[in-house]
């Protein structure tokens, strides 16, 4: 147990952007060049799963030329002051790669794999330029990118819904609030805990969030200033 204050830290695409990893809803449904439906469905896969191999591969490959920025680096270390808990949409691992040590995956994680027959069963690579495809076999089980598609259940959810309900601050920063069940963790947030919304963009938000309009790293910057203030 901690005496320090709970601060839940909800996160999306745009907190990596400054490191060059692009959003998924600034370029037309593609996501990297491909229709996102073709790359993170379940009936994607099932069509082309070769294409999914490749496409993974890629992203992979592009986490060893990026790094954390200092976004990512706020957040660990806020973690002098806070019990930060962060719950990130993203499927890189640039949180970890700046430190943070709570950090839960909705949406699965590019560094990976499962088995197919045996959804519990993850494998971590172990460097961005391993390669998978349909014909790799680890520990003589056919693999697939530890990612959660579109069609497919969200099995961390529930234990974001957990955190989100224990927050004593709720921050969220860099997402377009349209994927859920993600968008939804705020509704799990006692009535009375401050929330603060970064974005340079921000979507619609209830009344009583405190919308931060900018960047990941300014909008972080200015939001540990104010916490260490009070
Ligand atoms: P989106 O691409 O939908 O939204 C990115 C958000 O980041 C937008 O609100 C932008 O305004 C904001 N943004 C852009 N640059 C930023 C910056 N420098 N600092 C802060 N914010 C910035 O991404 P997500 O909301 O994360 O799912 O998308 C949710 C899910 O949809 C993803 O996890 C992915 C996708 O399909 C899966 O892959 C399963």
């Amino acid at each position: 147990m901690t005496n320090k204050p709970r601060l839940v830290v909800s996160t999306g695409a745009g907190i990596s952007a400054e490191s060059g990893i692009k959003t998924f809803r600034d370029a037309d449904g593609l996501w990297e060049n491909y229709p996102v439906m073709d790359v993170a469905s379940a009936d994607g896969f099932r069509r082309d799963p070769a294409l999914i191999h490749r496409f993974y591969n890629e992203r992979r490959r592009q986490l060893g030329a990026v790094r954390p920025n200092r976004a990512h680096e706020i957040l660990h270390e806020l973690e002098e002051h806070f019990d930060v808990c962060i719950i990130t949409q993203n499927v890189d691992d640039l949180h970890e790669r700046a430190g943070s040590t709570n950090v839960l995956h909705l949406h699965g994680e590019l560094m990976k794999v499962r088995a197919l027959d045996d959804p519990d069963l993850t494998f971590r690579l172990e460097s961005t330029e391993c390669e998978t495809t349909p014909d790799t076999r680890i520990d003589g089980h056919a693999v697939r990118p530890h990612i959660v598609f579109f069609q497919e259940a969200v099995p961390m959810f529930e234990p974001a819904t957990e955190l989100a309900a224990e927050a004593d601050i709720f921050v969220i920063v860099g997402t377009s609030l349209v994927v859920y069940p993600a968008a939804g963790l705020l509704h799990y947030v006692r009535r009375g805990v401050p929330v603060y919304y970064i974005d340079p963009n921000p979507s619609p938000v209830p009344a009583g969030v405190t919308v931060i309009r900018a960047k990941a790293t300014e909008g972080l910057a200015r939001l540990a200033e104010i916490l260490l203030k009070d």
